[in-house]
């Protein structure tokens, strides 16, 4: 018998990356996922395996969020995955990426927790997991100037919401990976002109020796999802950059 049996988990940018690998993990343990993503041409490719349903959910549309909770119902576990990376310093944002990372790093997630988390108090229980970053609130990286200040507004949240509704069943962490192998990072890397050299660099930040792959950070994930005396906390998982 799997951790989630019985379990239902709702997973935000889920077609590839960490939220994909997230969802192989918690449907093996038995629970029933919707994998969620604007990208439904790679969503698709998770249809057929096995507890796993597939919903187009733009985070950045709070008409499409209202719809979903409300034809969904009640979640134990909301996995708020959903974000975006860019590069460059305080002076070289440009404010569109500024509002842009805004919104999708921060306010997508205010928005499904406002709509998710009615129903998980009703019931008395219910865990939210939040996307952060090492770049954020916990470390300084240069030329990541929004990313790490959206990242740590979500170390915030996640500790201000743990803290309102830690009497009533509900818990609220954040996962703060360093780099990990995604296809995001790979476009990433690939922009950057000589990979290989990109990629050494990106591998030079981790004193573990390499790049941690989106199955390690699912056992976070995971591991979250059952921790039920875990709650506010922010977890790094990131081959060392931190220590
Ligand atoms: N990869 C890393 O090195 C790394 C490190 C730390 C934190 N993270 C965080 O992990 C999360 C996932 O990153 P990743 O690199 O595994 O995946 P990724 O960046 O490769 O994929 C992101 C997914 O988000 C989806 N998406 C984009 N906009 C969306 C929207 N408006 N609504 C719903 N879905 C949307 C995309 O379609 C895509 O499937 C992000 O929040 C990222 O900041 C990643």
């Amino acid at each position: 018998m799997g951790r989630l049996e019985g379990k239902t988990a709702l997973i935000t940018a889920a077609a590839q990356g960490i939220g994909r690998a997230s969802v192989e993990r918690l449907a093996q343990e038995g629970a029933r996922v919707i994998a969620t993503d604007i990208n439904t041409a790679a969503l698709a490719e998770l249809e057929g395996i096995v507890n796993v349903t597939t919903r187009k959910l733009d985070v950045l549309s709070a008409q499409d969020v209202a719809a979903a909770a409300s034809e969904i119902g009640r979640i134990d576990i909301l996995f708020n995955c959903a974000g975006v990376v860019h590069g460059g310093t305080i002076l070289e944002c440009p404010d569109a990426d500024i509002e842009f990372a805004y919104d999708l790093n921060v306010k997508a997630m205010i928005r499904t927790i406002k709509a998710f988390l009615p129903a998980m108090l009703e019931h008395g229980d219910g865990t939210i997991i939040n996307m952060s970053s090492v770049a954020s609130s916990v470390k300084g990286v240069p030329n990541r100037f929004i990313y790490g200040t959206t990242k740590a507004a979500v170390i915030g949240m996640t500790k201000a919401i743990a803290a309102d509704y830690v009497a009533q069943g509900i818990r609220c962490n954040a996962i703060c990976p360093g780099t990990v192998d995604s296809p995001s990072l790979q476009e990433r890397l690939r922009a950057q002109g000589d990979y290989e050299q990109a990629r050494a660099a990106f591998v030079a930040r981790q004193p573990i020796g390499r790049i941690g792959t989106p199955e390690e950070i699912a056992e976070l994930v995971l591991y979250l999802a059952t921790a039920t005396y875990t709650t506010g906390q922010a977890l790094n998982i990131d081959g060392g950059w931190t220590i």
